[in-house]
């Protein structure tokens, strides 16, 4: 599988951390000493999963030069669609991807690694020659905007990655490991809410509906700087691949401190650690082909280089990819 090309959907209106403060006991302060984060953008009224995608989409197939109707498989890694019965297929129409097959994966902040992942087996079955991934959260439909200990974190946005059938020997997806760990999911969640509702004699019928996201933030940082390192070095380990060849360290953007842990982990200088969340928090699944198509597009990711990724995030779920950009066809 070759990465040929990548695009981003982001909403317009940015909301600063003292704006913030304006809504919930918060301060700049605060939040950039303890995450790095400086705004994060929040969709308006005409905005949506997808239309943000929509957008990342048709970036992404611009970028690689394709039609709409060259894509075989339109993968949508959410977990704040639109519509439950899923978001993918409305993207695909949209776009006008009239041949391909879409749906919606669901892994949290490490959906996009893992629908990556997933479009990899695909196109390296044969029996998909190229394929949309697309990152998308809006989890400003679902923080407590009253729980300064979450709202602060996030941010909604979309990004995309087109990638298509190549040689094996010119492989972009150069290896990769996926974990779960469900035993350990109550430390972040975005659960459904109790309530029932009256059907016949004996049955309540549960009434629709999701309460806000909850967090133990402690441990779902301990988790982090904990796993990532893990099984980024079995990554490493497993394709015999040093820390030092690695073009730029690529990870989840959910707090600097996490970042700079992991990068002082594996003696990888802060110059080659890609980090944006300064501008957008954690836009969930959309963090990690957000920072990719930016760092494109302004040439700090060349054709060739090589980048260890890591997401993670809720499940609890998380995983490392070692990624070859290539780029669209000279
Ligand atoms: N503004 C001001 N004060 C805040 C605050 C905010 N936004 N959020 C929490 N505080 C206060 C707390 O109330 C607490 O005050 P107290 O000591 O008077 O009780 C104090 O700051 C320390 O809170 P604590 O939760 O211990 O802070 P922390 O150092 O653990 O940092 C996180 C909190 C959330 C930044 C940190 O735990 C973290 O980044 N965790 C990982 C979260 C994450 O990345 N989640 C997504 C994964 S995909």
């Amino acid at each position: 599988m070759a990465l040929v090309g990548c695009g981003s959907g982001l909403p317009a209106a940015s909301i600063s951390n003292d704006q913030l403060s304006e809504r919930v006991d918060t301060n700049d302060d605060w939040i950039r000493s303890r995450t790095g984060i400086g705004s994060r953008r929040v969709a308006g009224a005409d905005e949506s999963i997808t239309s943000l995608g929509l957008k990342a989409a048709q970036a992404a197939l611009d970028h690689a030069g394709w039609q709409a109707s060259d894509v075989d498989l339109v993968l949508l890694a959410t977990s704040s669609p639109d519509d439950l019965f899923g978001s993918a297929p409305r993207i695909q129409g949209a776009l006008g991807a009239i041949h391909a097959v879409a749906f919606d994966l669901t892994a949290a902040c490490s959906g996009f690694l893992f629908a990556l992942v997933t479009a990899g087996q695909y196109i390296r079955s044969g029996t998909v020659r190229r394929a949309l991934v697309i990152g998308a959260d809006q989890l400003s439909r679902w923080v407590d905007w009253d729980d300064r200990r979450t709202c602060v974190l996030f941010g909604d946005g979309a990004a995309a990655l087109a990638v298509e059938a190549c040689p094996a020997a010119d492989d972009g997806l150069v290896g990769f490991r996926l974990r779960s760990d469900g035993r350990r999911g109550d430390s972040l969640t975005l659960n459904q809410i109790e309530q029932r509702t009256p059907l016949v004699q004996g049955l309540d019928a549960q009434v629709g509906g999701f309460t806000p996201i909850r967090m133990n933030g402690q441990e779902v940082f301990k988790f982090a700087v904990r796993e990532v390192p893990a099984v980024l070095r079995e990554l490493l380990e497993g394709t015999g691949t040093d820390a030092a060849d690695l073009d730029w360290l690529l990870l989840h953007q959910a707090n600097q401190r996490i970042l700079d842990a992991v990068a002082d982990r594996f003696g990888i200088p802060h110059e080659r650690v890609l980090s944006n969340l300064v501008h957008y928090g954690n836009t969930s699944a959309a963090t990690i082909p957000l920072m990719l198509d930016e760092a494109v597009r302004d040439g700090r990711v060349q054709p060739g280089h090589l980048l260890g990724c890591s997401g993670f995030g809720a499940g609890l779920s998380w995983g490392a990819a070692l990624l070859r950009w290539r780029g669209p066809a000279a």
